[in-house]
This record gives structure tokens, C-alpha cells and sequence, in this order.
């Protein structure tokens, strides 16, 4: 079993959105994903009501989704962890206790732009186009760790 995290600041934009077109192109009883937040304003909650919209036009349910806040023991229960912004990528690394995990986290647009370290914008303050724009980029990227996982 291949276990990968995606992660962002809320747990409620964009990693929620990674976790459900992952799911949606592996065979989720060889692959497990989940997604969690570095920060705690939302647990609990579901996904932001513009992820949810956006996910179902492309027929990916997310409602059963809850926030949830990154932690140590993240590290220890996955093999990658997928970091959507440059922020996110300082936060968890800063909870990191040896190389072993930080040698986990990778920027999820370095799939398509290796080494390039190009965030994945956070849509919250913007408008639906945000929501629609973090929706290909997630989704080109996500073909790409599909295929690299399943292989
Ligand atoms: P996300 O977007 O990191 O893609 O889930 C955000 C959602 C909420 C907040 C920030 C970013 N917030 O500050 O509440």
C-alpha cells in the first residue's frame, strides 16, 4: 500500500480538491490518499462550498471530506507527502525530525515542473476562476503521480 498526503494552509481549498482527483484516477485499495492542513481554523469542517462545486462538475465527490491539521505522526504514516505552495512546503518542514522525513514532502507542480517549485495559488480570497484554475493544475499533476504510483 502507496500512501500519499496532500497538504495546504486550510484543508479545505486545494488539498481537498488533490485528494479527490487522485482518488479518482488510482485504485484505492493499492493506493491510499488523504489530505490534511498546517493550520487548524477550519477541522472538522467540510471542504470550502467552491471546491465542492468545482469537484462535482467534474463528477468528483469531496462532501465526505472533514479538516483535519497536519501532524508529526504524518510523517511516520505516509511514504509522500504532496505540499501545494512554497508556505506549506516551510510549515511542514519545520515539523520534520530528521531527513528521512523531510526527503518525504515534494511540491505537487514539480511533477509537471520538475524542480521549479511553482505553487498551486490559494483561491480562498479569489473568485470561482481560481477554483476552476487549481482544478487543471491539480489534475494535470495528479495524472502525472497516477501514473508514476501505478506503475
Ligand atoms: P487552502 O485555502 O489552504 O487551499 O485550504 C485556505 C483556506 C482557508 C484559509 C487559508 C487558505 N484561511 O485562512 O482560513
Amino acid at each position: 500500500m502507496t500512501r500519499i498526503l496532500m497538504v495546504c494552509l486550510g484543508n479545505i481549498c486545494r488539498s481537498p480538491l488533490a485528494e479527490g482527483i487522485l482518488k479518482s484516477k488510482v485504485d484505492t485499495s493499492k493506493i491510499f490518499v488523504d489530505s490534511a492542513g498546517t493550520g487548524n481554523y477550519h477541522v472538522g469542517g467540510l471542504p470550502d462550498q467552491r471546491s465542492i462545486d468545482v469537484a462535482k462538475k467534474y463528477a468528483i465527490d469531496i462532501t465526505y471530506q472533514r479538516c483535519r491539521q497536519f501532524t508529526v505522526q504524518d510523517f511516520d504514516d505516509f511514504d509522500v507527502i504532496y505540499v501545494m505552495d512554497n508556505s506549506n512546503r516551510r510549515n511542514v518542514l519545520e515539523l520534520a525530525r530528521n531527513q528521512r522525513d523531510k526527503d518525504k514532502v515534494k511540491m505537487i507542480l514539480n511533477e509537471l515542473f520538475p524542480n521549479e517549485n511553482v505553487d498551486v495559488p490559494d483561491p480562498y480570497t479569489g473568485g470561482l476562476n481560481g477554483f476552476e484554475q487549481v482544478f487543471q493544475m491539480l489534475n494535470k499533476a495528479c495524472t502525472v503521480v497516477a501514473q508514476n504510483v501505478m506503475q
